[in-house]
């Protein structure tokens, strides 16, 4: 029977993390639980790094981006010590089911624990949206909207000066998060490492614009598809603004959760405990068409980057330039 579970946070943190501990402890608790919290991800499994959580570690912390249980991008987890250590150090504590909070390298230690014979529920957290087999993953709402108040403000100045702007989004090889910026800010065009793009094309439509007497320009870069610095060299001298580039970068990780991360964190949290009580382990919660699924972690861990939605990308497509 399911006594005392962990949780923990692991790799990029983002916005919602807090929502999501806040649901397990208060689930866990209320089906009479006891619930460890490891600190910094996989390397505080490995160090031994944790602390009991009680209603009270998780209060007055629904509002703040990053974790309260910290993160970390932890190399020795990909190691067999590593990982041996870990699954020694989850027994040692008596622990009977760890929930992983994280993005897909987290996933993977998350099945690699599983396969050891401990039992795991995964939850979907990365701002890249590149986790298959869910809609959204955690953080991603909050890290567009983070998007979008900067582009918004780039547009006043943009427009004051004739000038256009190159931004890079994170993303790491996934172009959601600046596909669905550039439709939600209007921006003019977007290079994404899924699709190839043309810039003869690219600064001439850029150039029409001038020409019309537009007064700014917003070219959105999907970090995965190269830097905007190089890509702002390129068109400079070609497209009549005045260029300048900005690297939006781990900005778009922090900050207060919107309240749709809010809630999916609550749901998500909630969602893992039960499958823990349900003995549904070995799965990584999602939500498609809002309804929480499960889908087995090797599944998950090798499907590959999850495809950005053809609505999206048509929309973004159609709606620039
Ligand atoms: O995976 C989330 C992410 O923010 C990516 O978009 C980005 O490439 C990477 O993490 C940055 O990693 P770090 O925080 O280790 O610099």
């Amino acid at each position: 029977m399911m006594k005392r579970i962990a949780v923990l946070t692991s790799g990029g943190d983002c916005s919602g993390m807090n929502a999501t501990l806040r649901a397990v402890v208060r689930t866990g608790m209320a089906s009479g639980l006891e619930v460890i919290g490891i600190k910094k991800g996989f390397q505080g499994l490995i160090d031994r790094l944790y602390e009991t959580m009680t209603t009270r570690s998780v209060s007055n912390m629904l509002q703040r981006g990053g974790t309260v249980l910290q993160s970390a991008r932890c190399k020795e987890m990909r190691t067999e010590a590593g990982l041996r250590l870990a699954c020694d150090n989850l027994r040692g504590l008596g622990i009977d089911g760890l929930i992983v909070i994280g993005g897909d390298g987290s996933l993977n230690g998350a099945n690699a624990i599983h396969n050891q014979g401990i039992p795991v529920v995964g939850v979907p957290a990365s701002i890249d949206n590149d986790i298959p087999f869910t809609d959204v993953s955690l953080g991603v709402d909050t890290a567009l909207n983070n998007i979008i108040h900067v582009v918004d403000n780039l547009k006043d100045t943009a427009s004051s000066h004739d000038r256009a702007f190159v931004v890079e989004i994170m993303g790491r090889n996934c172009g959601y998060l600046a596909t669905v910026a550039t439709i939600a800010a209007g921006a003019e065009f977007c290079i994404i490492p899924e699709e190839p793009y043309d810039l003869d094309e690219l600064c001439e439509s850029l150039r029409r614009r001038y020409r019309e007497g537009r007064t700014n320009s917003i070219l959105m870069v999907a970090e995965g598809a190269g830097k905007a610095e190089d890509i702002a060299a390129k068109i400079k001298d070609r497209i009549g603004f005045e260029t300048r580039v900005i690297v939006l970068g781990h900005y778009q990780r922090g900050g207060s959760p919107s309240v749709y991360d809010r809630v999916l964190g609550a749901r998500f949290g909630q969602a893992a405990v039960n499958c823990l009580l349900n003995n549904e382990t070995g799965i990584m919660v999602g939500i498609q068409c809002s309804q929480i699924t499960k889908t087995d972690l090797q599944t998950v861990t090798s499907a590959g980057i999850r495809p950005i939605n053809p609505i999206y990308h048509d929309l973004a497509n159609q709606l620039s330039l």
